[in-house]
């Protein structure tokens, strides 16, 4: 899969296609297919425009309608966008049922904005792309101030033939035939077709399920929020399984007539909290009921359960247009928010651009080439949300808005006298370590993952169902919003990718649908060990929010004699002057292709100092007279001796090692390589130990007399940062020796994509 830096090493991809191409998936906004419909428009003359956005190479675009026949081939080159429009004879009309579906298929990936209209009557969403399609929806339309207008929503199949299961909300007609509140009825979808289905009746809730993924868009033929006249709104729905459970709102103009959220939940029981500036409310929703809120300000919204939030601009008045019309765009939410978007404004329409960042600033954002700072905006905060609108101009344009790292959710919206149009953009997932969407934690023997119960109860698998590549490996509840899965890395299936210098661990977990060979669930994990590390007394690991920590348990042993078979454990360590050390390194790890290898290591008289310092092992060289390797059967064991020595006028001494970590797979390697005593790279002799003594000081400690050794294990399962172990031996003639504390980095992988089951 694509990288996107060297330093991001996590991966969360929700949004999956087909087992088996997860890795293509992962964008919410841009796709190499979509399938998408032309919903009946109140001004049957409009006409359909498919905006298409190219990222960094040229795309070949095809569209193609099976009736009226449509095929056309459309060029766009890298870094543009390029504008098809249909006629009104691809528009759906009524109770249809029509092969109209619009198929649009890219040799690479682009995003794809659908604007639909003429004049005074216009509504666009992004197409959502084919591989985030489900097979389960509910639909949206409105009633607000127009109760008589026509209500509809539409269905698209781009697959093989699907049977399509809706149960009413209000009341429909199908094929010649009325159904009622409640009622439930089934019927087949043939590739390529699109059904329409129109009501005077509010169909929000109208629950759509299908047998495979289908594309849903609804909204109102036209809909009249005085004082502006009909107008059409449309959106295309996420599907269930693209729901979630927290979202932020912010009003996208201000004006005097408040927008309006719906929220609409996929469950009983589910218990939706909202709060703003001026108080908190609850709900409790069952399945496929919803609640309308005005948005005033700041909105924040939680639920117990996944829910989708849409927003209505009910229009209102601006001096520049006098009047303008309602809109509806899906609110992004926080889960989806990105760091990098394109999008296109519309030619004649007053352009805005709303960002929605957290923190109270949006500082770094950068809106084509120039920090946000730089144009006017107006901005609002809300429980640690920024809301930053700035005013676009007037001409259809392709924009780029990015962050180095803050991911940030952005809604494009338009207004023109009696006209608006609007969309969102929200895109991947990420994975962070605040646990919103589950976690790996990569310990020194196993991969531990966490993910919510809701995420395994929307795909209808239960904790049972969540195994690893073995399949007798399965997941266990932790409490009731978390299960877990824990990898060792010697069983479940887990396997060494053979990257040179590297040892990654490698496991999947899968959510089988019971008796069946479908996965609804995949995740690919991958915990990397970094192979070289300093062994010193503290470790200070650099870290962002998606690089995670962690280190085998590496034990520094200190025997009395050469056998090593007799540890020390006790201190101070009295000996004599030039009497023999014999030192063991040891990765604590049962995976036996591991090795250990101590490529440098000096001694120094105190940490804080640098210009006193005597090499033991240059570039894995010994540079002591008496220092003497010790033949070790296990790889992951290092053992040598040198002869006790003492600075001149100093009673301590510190050594600091650096190691590093191999394994076998990867071999030639550096462990298997030894002395390279022409290295160009500075060894230890020229580099200052890390070790910073005011902030790891917690010793040297002071052992009782009279006792010989020294152990020293440095752990931690939760990879612990600036983690100091002192240790002190003393030595006969005054000397103090500290040894060494190892951790070892972690890298982690983390892969994980979530969707629908391959097609049989
Ligand atoms: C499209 O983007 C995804 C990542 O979002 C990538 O995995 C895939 O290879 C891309 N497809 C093409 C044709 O470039
Ligand atoms: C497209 O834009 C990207 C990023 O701005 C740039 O690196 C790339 O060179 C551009 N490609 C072309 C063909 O202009
Ligand atoms: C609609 O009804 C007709 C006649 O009752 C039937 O032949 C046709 O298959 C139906 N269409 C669909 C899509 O179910
Ligand atoms: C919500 O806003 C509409 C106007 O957009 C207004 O008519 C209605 O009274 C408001 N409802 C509440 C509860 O404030
Ligand atoms: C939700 O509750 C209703 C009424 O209590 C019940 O009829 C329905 O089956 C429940 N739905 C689910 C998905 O549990
Ligand atoms: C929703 O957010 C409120 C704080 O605004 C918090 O107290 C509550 O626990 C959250 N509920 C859920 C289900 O996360
Ligand atoms: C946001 O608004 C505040 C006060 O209204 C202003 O001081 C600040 O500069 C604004 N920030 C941006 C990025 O426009
Ligand atoms: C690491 O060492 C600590 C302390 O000795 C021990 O509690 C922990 O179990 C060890 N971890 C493993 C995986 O060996
Ligand atoms: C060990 O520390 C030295 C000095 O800070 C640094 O140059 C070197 O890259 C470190 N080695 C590793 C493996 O981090
Ligand atoms: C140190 O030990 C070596 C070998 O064991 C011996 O030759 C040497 O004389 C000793 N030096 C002192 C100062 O004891
Ligand atoms: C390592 O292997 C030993 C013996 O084979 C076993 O007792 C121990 O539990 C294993 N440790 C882990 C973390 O799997
Ligand atoms: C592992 O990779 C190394 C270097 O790329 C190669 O020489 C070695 O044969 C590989 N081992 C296996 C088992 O694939």
């Amino acid at each position: 899969m694509a990288g996107r830096g060297a330093t991001e090493y996590l991966y969360f991809l929700l949004l999956s296609s087909v087992i088996g191409c997860y890795a293509s998936s992962g964008s919410l906004s841009s796709g190499v297919k979509f399938i998408t419909v032309f919903l009946q428009n109140y001004d049957t003359s409009a006409a359909l425009s498919l905006h298409i956005i190219s990222y960094q190479r040229p795309a070949t675009v095809s569209v193609s309608v099976s009736m009226p026949e449509f095929s056309r081939s459309v060029f766009v080159n890298a870094n543009s966008t390029a504008v098809l429009t249909l006629d009104s004879s691809f528009m759906l009309s009524g109770n249809e049922i029509s092969k109209k579906a619009i198929r649009v298929v890219s040799n690479e990936n682009i995003s794809l904005i659908i604007l639909n209209g003429r004049s005074k009557t216009y509504d666009s969403f992004l197409s959502l792309p084919f591989h985030i399609l489900g097979t389960k929806y509910y639909v949206v339309t409105y009633t607000v101030d127009s109760p008589y207008n026509i209500k509809q929503f539409a269905i698209a199949n781009g697959n093989e033939r699907v049977v399509v299961t809706l149960r009413v909300a209000g009341s429909l007609i199908f094929n010649g035939t009325q159904y009622f509140d409640k009622e439930e009825f089934s019927f087949r979808m043939e590739p390529n077709q699109a059904i329409q289905f129109q009501s005077n009746q509010d169909l929000t809730g109208t629950k759509v399920k299908s047998t495979g993924p289908v594309a849903v868009f609804s909204g109102d033929q036209c809909i009249t929020v005085p004082p502006s006249n009909c107008d059409h709104i449309a959106e295309q729905l996420y599907p269930v399984d693209m729901w979630s459970d927290r979202f932020i709102v912010f009003p996208l103009m201000m004006k005097v007539k408040e927008d309006l959220i719906t929220i609409v939940s996929a469950y009983n029981g589910t218990a939706v909290s909202i709060r703003t500036s001026k108080g908190s409310w609850s709900r409790l929703l069952g399945e496929g009921s919803h609640m309308n809120f005005n948005v005033s300000g700041g909105t924040y919204v939680n639920s117990t359960q996944p829910i989708m939030v849409t927003y209505l601009s009910t229009g209102g008045s601006m001096p520049m247009v006098s009047s303008f019309d309602p809109f509806l765009v899906n609110v992004i939410p926080r889960a989806y928010f990105s760091s990098h978007y394109v999008f296109v404004t519309i030619e004649n329409m007053h352009n805005y651009i709303l960002l929605v960042s957290p923190g109270t600033s949006p500082s770094g954002i950068i809106l084509d080439g120039r920090p946000l700072s730089d144009y006017r905006s107006e901005n609002s905060t809300f429980s640690h949300y920024t809301a930053t609108r700035i005013y676009l101009g007037e001409t259809g344009s392709r924009h780029v808005v990015h962050h180095p790292s803050t991911h940030f959710a952005i809604y494009i919206y338009g207004i023109g006298r009696a006209e608006s149009y609007g969309y969102p953009m929200g895109n991947k997932q990420f994975f962070t370590n605040e646990g919103d969407w589950g976690a790996l934690t990569c310990l020194t023997q196993a991969a531990i993952f966490t993910l919510p119960t809701w995420a395994l109860t929307r795909a209808a698998l239960s904790t049972s169902d969540v195994h690893l590549v073995d399949p007798t490996c399965h997941a266990e509840p932790k409490d009731e919003d978390w299960v877990f899965i824990r990898a060792p890395f010697d069983g479940c299936g887990t396997t060494i990718v053979n990257e040179t210098g590297k040892i990654v661990y490698v496991n999947t977990i899968y959510g089988t649908a019971p008796r069946t060979p479908i996965h609804r669930l995949k995740i690919k994990l991958m915990c990397e060990m970094s192979t070289t590390e300093n062994i010193t007394l503290g470790f200070v690991p650099h870290s962002n929010y998606v690089l995670h920590q962690g280190h085998y348990n590496i034990s520094f042993t200190l025997h009395n004699s050469p056998s090593f078979d007799s540890p020390v454990f006790d201190f101070p360590y009295k000996t004599a002057l030039n009497r023999t050390l014999y030192l063991e390194m040891e990765a604590d790890t049962n995976d036996s292709g591991v090795q250990i290898f101590t490529e440098n290591c000096i001694s120094v008289p105190a940490l804080s100092q640098n210009h006193l310092r005597y090499t033991i092992i240059e570039n894995g060289c010994p540079k002591d007279s008496t220092f003497k390797y010790f033949l070790s059967h296990d790889p992951r064991k290092e053992r040598f001796s040198f002869h006790v020595f003492k600075f001149e006028g100093h009673s301590q001494v510190f050594i600091v090692c650096e190691v590093v970590i191999c394994h076998r797979t990867s071999s030639p390697n550096r462990c298997t390589q030894g002395c390279l005593p022409s290295r160009s790279r500075r060894g230890l002799n020229t580099w200052v130990p890390r070790g910073e003594p005011s902030r790891l000081a917690q010793g040297p400690l002071v052992f009782p007399s009279n006792l010989e050794g020294l152990r020293l294990t440095m752990n931690s399962e939760k990879g612990v940062r600036n983690y100091y172990v002192p240790a002190v031996a003393l030595l006969s003639v005054g000397c103090v020796m500290s040894v060494l504390a190892v951790i070892l980095q972690r890298k982690y992988y983390l892969h994980l994509s979530q969707g629908h089951s391959a097609p049989k």
